[in-house]
């Protein structure tokens, strides 16, 4: 679906954010673990996290809707061979975690995935499942794979990368290990995975970066998930720099491991208010209004960029629109999601007519400048330079056309539909 974008009026209205991606991931395999029926209300019905979903129904668990916002996951057959491969599609999360359950298991299984996911590096959670006694069956590191389920021995793991799929699939195989399984990571990751296993009664402890679990079972609850900051972030951009714009997003999590961009636009001199914050299953939420803003540069780095990693392609966008140069540091990891974000930002919005340079490990970017826009847009299969590229769009002098960009709906099938309510 190739679609064309035209500079927009100013956006008004008030619009719910839909579910978060990665809680909904973890709401769907860990419930697969408790041997119990687990109520998910409001998931993701993004295709990533139905990768997942059908993944566990292969795994012997059964799914009953109750509405399109509502299932049941009945896990009391689970876990048990899979009759076939297991496709994870365009989704590393899926990938990575489910590695983490699968390790341990008395069966194998086989894993693949589409041709960006075949391309992504799967080392960073090989090695250390390997050190827990696992045998994974790969070639160079990548889908597809195959697994030999192998009793596991817990590890003290010092991991090179702040990531929450690699602490996730290391916490995972640590629930079935014998012993004690730790995970340190250099700056803390997203913890979905850690405020989960809470509440579902997992022995966890959390001492700053580090995470310790021990061999325990997950009981069965309901959860509710929360709107996903991820998918509010093109919103929260869209409001910042379509001139004379007014929104309010509501339902948003703003847990701290995932709240980096709110603190970055604060400092980008953003006029953006936190209101109405509440607490559901274990994560903070609160409703966000913002409204156009005149945007100052600023420099990224460090520990904050765990804390945004996937706002970096939208924050580049606003970086366009800010006065002077923003220098984004330490995210070379960027280079190894759905596309190397780094390459696929640096060249689209250049064609727009933004002024950005790449670096080994992100961007220098100096505005404000103009975009021009009357040209075509690549998505690299990606949904986030997708939706990122439609913001860029509604500020252009002229219309653009966005190829394939059908891949929204890998996390976010209600962008548009969304974006037509806000739009007068
Ligand atoms: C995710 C973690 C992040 C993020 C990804 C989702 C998760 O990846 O980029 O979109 O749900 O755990 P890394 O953990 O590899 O940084």
């Amino acid at each position: 679906m190739d679609i064309t974008v035209e500079k927009s009026k100013p956006l008004k209205g008030v619009i719910e954010i839909p579910s978060d991606k990665s809680i909904t991931h973890r709401a769907f395999m860990f419930s697969a673990l408790t041997k119990g029926i687990c109520k998910i209300k409001n998931f993701s019905k993004g295709a990533d996290c139905m990768s997942t979903l059908k993944i566990i129904e292969n795994l012997g668990c059964t799914i009953k809707y109750i509405n399109d916002k509502e299932l049941i996951i009945n896990a009391k057959n689970a876990l048990k061979a899979p009759t076939q491969k297991l496709y994870c599609g365009n989704s590393g999360t899926t990938t990575r975690l489910i590695m983490g359950i699968l390790a341990g298991q008395n069966f194998n299984t086989e894993l693949f995935g589409d041709e960006s996911l075949s391309n992504r590096p799967m080392k960073r959670v090989i090695a250390p499942l390997e050190l827990m006694g696992a045998e994974i069956i790969h070639n160079n590191y990548k889908l597809p794979i195959e697994i030999k389920g192998k009793t596991l021995n817990g590890i003290n793991y010092i991991s090179p990368l702040a990531s929450a799929q690699v602490k996730s699939c290391i916490l995972l195989a640590g629930l079935n290990a014998e012993g004690e399984t730790s995970f340190t990571e250099p700056y803390k990751s997203r913890n979905h995975t850690e405020l989960m296993f809470q509440l579902m009664g997992a022995d966890i402890t959390i001492n700053a970066n580090k995470a310790t679990v021990k061999k325990s079972k997950l009981h069965p609850i309901d959860i509710t998930v929360c709107g996903d900051i991820s998918s509010a972030a093109f919103f929260i951009i869209a409001g910042l720099i379509v001139p004379e714009s007014e929104i309010t997003l509501t339902n948003v999590g703003i847990n701290e491991t995932r709240s980096g961009i709110i603190d970055v636009l604060k400092s980008m001199n953003a006029d953006i208010e936190l209101f109405n914050e509440r607490t559901i299953s274990n994560e903070k939420i609160a409703d966000i209004k913002v409204r156009y803003s005149h945007l100052k540069s600023t420099k990224i780095e460090g520990g904050i960029i765990p804390r945004l990693i996937d706002e970096l392609p939208i924050i580049a966008v606003a970086a366009t629109q800010a006065e002077g140069t923003t220098i984004i540091k330490d995210a070379q990891d960027l280079r190894n999601k759905e596309t190397d974000r780094i390459k696929a930002i640096t060249n689209e919005l250049n064609k727009l007519g933004a002024d950005i340079q790449e670096t080994p490990d992100g961007f220098i970017i100096n505005g404000k400048t103009e975009l021009i826009g009357n040209c075509e847009i690549n998505c690299y299969h990606d949904h986030r330079i997708a939706m990122s590229a439609y913001i860029a769009g509604l500020i252009c002098k002229k219309p653009i056309k966005i190829n394939e960009f059908q891949w929204v709906n890998i996390s976010f099938p209600e962008f548009l539909s969304l974006f037509n309510k806000i739009t007068c």
